[in-house]
């Protein structure tokens, strides 16, 4: 039990990579706070945390503003008295609201990009990870201890044309890391970045059902076969990633056994980073 004892917070920890994330932290024994925007998958994660036998609050919050975050913070000291570790993983990619009529088999250039979606798509991916920082550090500077964990991607340094803004925002969580790493190490907050590679969540599990249902061809594959055999060419290991994996990852950078480990971004993509 490396986190005995420990209080984290884990936003977007109602579904996907902070469920598993949310999971792996209680299994080591930490007390976790679930926060997200679904109240309702946060509060079953949480029950689901309290019958591993540790203490769980849900919160249902949307980090991308700074008066909720503040509120939810407020309530978790009250709450647990402590906050130990901040997981950052709020994030994805962003929908425009009236997508552009192209072309059939045309594809997005840079000039297609909407501004609306470059906007969204940094306030998900970048703005919710500095608002959360900036809310818990002086907790941690207080107590003069702290861990947080943000969540990139292989897109961090990986170019997707097709997803442009996207990329770029997660490169900007790797920068942002590292820049925060560097100003709180002489106060023993250690800041790192966990970058997944290709994590079947349940949205993409749904999009790949729509696939198949569509495509007779796909009959009798499961959305994990259907992701597979797209990614498997980029991915040296030959498998998807998992939740767990990226919630070992964490539970590793949290813990005194990574006392010495900050500013790092930790590629655990089946090996993709490696080109
Ligand atoms: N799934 C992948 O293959 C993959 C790959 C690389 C990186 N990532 C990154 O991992 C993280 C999690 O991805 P996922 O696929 O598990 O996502 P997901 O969409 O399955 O889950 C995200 C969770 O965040 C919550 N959320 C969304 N907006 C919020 C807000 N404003 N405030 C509070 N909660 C909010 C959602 O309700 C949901 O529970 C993201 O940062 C994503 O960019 C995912």
């Amino acid at each position: 039990m490396k986190l005995e004892g420990k209080v984290a917070i884990v936003t977007g920890g109602g579904q996907g990579i902070g469920e598993g994330i949310v999971r792996c932290l209680a299994d080591d024994g930490a007390d976790v706070a679930v926060v997200d925007l679904n109240g309702d998958t946060a509060a079953k994660v949480a029950d689901e945390v309290k019958a591993m036998g540790r203490r769980s609050h849900a919160i249902q919050s949307d980090v991308t503003d700074s008066e909720q975050i503040d509120q939810a913070v407020q309530e978790i000291i009250d709450t647990f008295g402590q906050i130990d570790i901040l997981v950052n993983d709020v994030g994805g990619g962003v929908r425009a609201k009236r997508p552009q009529a192209r072309p059939p088999g045309t594809r997005q250039t840079f000039v297609d990009i909407d501004e609306d979606v470059w906007d969204r798509t940094f306030e998900l991916n970048a703005k919710t990870q500095f608002l959360m920082c900036r809310a818990v550090v002086p907790h941690f500077l207080k107590q003069g201890s702290g861990k947080i964990v943000n969540i990139g991607s292989r897109l961090a340094v990986i170019p997707d044309p097709q997803l442009f803004t996207y990329c770029v925002t997660k490169a900007a969580v790797v920068h942002f890391t590292s820049l925060l790493a560097t100003e709180l190490a002489p106060h023993n907050i250690n800041v790192n970045c966990v970058c997944p590679g290709d994590v079947l969540t349940p949205n993409i599990a749904r999009m790949f059902e729509r696939a198949i249902q569509n495509n007779p061809e796909a009959e009798g594959k499961t959305p994990a076969d259907m992701f597979l055999d797209i990614a498997k060419p980029r991915i040296p290991m030959q498998r998807l990633q998992t939740p767990e994996d990226m919630g070992k990852a964490t539970v590793f950078l949290v813990s005194e056994d990574a006392r010495n480990i900050t500013g790092q971004a930790l590629y655990v993509d089946g090996g993709q980073v490696m080109g």
